[in-house]
């Protein structure tokens, strides 16, 4: 992942990441007046739908350009730097989307989170989740990060001592004027790790991508998010 050096582009190339958050926030709505820190908020579209609701967020993500950005675009929040996949700071609720799949360990990362919540705290939680991209992982192979389904998210959630209340699965089909806007939106967004193809195997990916998914309207990609409302339990 690339998000630091990205930030500045973040934005303007993650319209499904801004779709999912909203979504996340609607699926289980906070009580106005509730606290709760947020992990890896980057420039903050789940920390404006939650401040929305009349929730106080401290919004939280390791990369200090995505803090700057995110503290100019919803000043309402607290904003500062922290890192997500250690030791969190304990806090009433935590809410995190498109964080937890770039974490080596995700079940130690969750186990984290479990300690900084009191008994009953709650988790919202939106992970990409298989079938996301599945029709460039057909092409690339896996990476830059391991891709689980709705059930194994589902069983380290549930191992983590989380209780799950609510889940479901938003799948979406983003279209894009050709492969080629959708390689440099990826890129843009800084979802991408570090290169695996030199320039003549890129421009035949390129042109397999257009080859296999085109369409009416360009080039489609699916999207797939899972959407979960979790407690700590004991
Ligand atoms: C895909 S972006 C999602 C941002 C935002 N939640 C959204 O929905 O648009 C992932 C964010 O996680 C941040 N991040 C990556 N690793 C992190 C870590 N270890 N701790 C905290 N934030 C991290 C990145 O800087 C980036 O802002």
């Amino acid at each position: 992942m690339r998000f630091h050096e990205r930030a500045g582009s973040y934005e303007a190339n993650a319209a499904p990441q801004r779709r999912f958050a909203e979504a996340l926030a609607a699926f289980a709505p906070f009580r106005a007046g509730s606290k709760l820190n947020e992990l890896g908020a980057g420039t903050g579209f789940l920390t404006a739908a939650l401040l929305a609701q009349g929730v106080q967020v401290h919004a939280t993500d390791s990369s200090p350009a995505m803090v700057e950005l995110g503290r100019k675009a919803v000043p309402a929040a607290k904003w500062s730097v922290h890192d997500a996949f250690g030791p969190v700071d304990p806090a009433p609720a935590l809410a995190s989307s498109g964080l937890l799949h770039w974490a080596a360990d995700p079940a130690a990362v969750l186990r984290h989170w479990h300690d900084a919540l009191p008994d009953q705290g709650r988790l919202l939680l939106g992970v990409p989740c298989d079938p996301c991209l599945c029709e460039l992982r057909d092409l690339i192979g896996e990476g830059p990060v391991r891709w689980r389904d709705e059930a194994q998210w589902l069983a380290l959630l549930r191992r983590a001592r989380f209780d799950v209340r609510a889940h479901g699965v938003l799948e979406s089909e983003e279209a894009y004027p050709s492969a080629i806007d959708f390689f440099r939106t990826l890129h843009r967004s800084g979802v991408t790790g570090a290169p695996r193809f030199g320039p003549a195997e890129l421009r035949s990916l390129i042109k397999d991508y257009d080859r296999l998914h085109a369409g009416p309207r360009g080039v489609t990609a699916t999207w797939a998010w899972l959407l979960v409302d979790a407690t700590a339990r004991p």
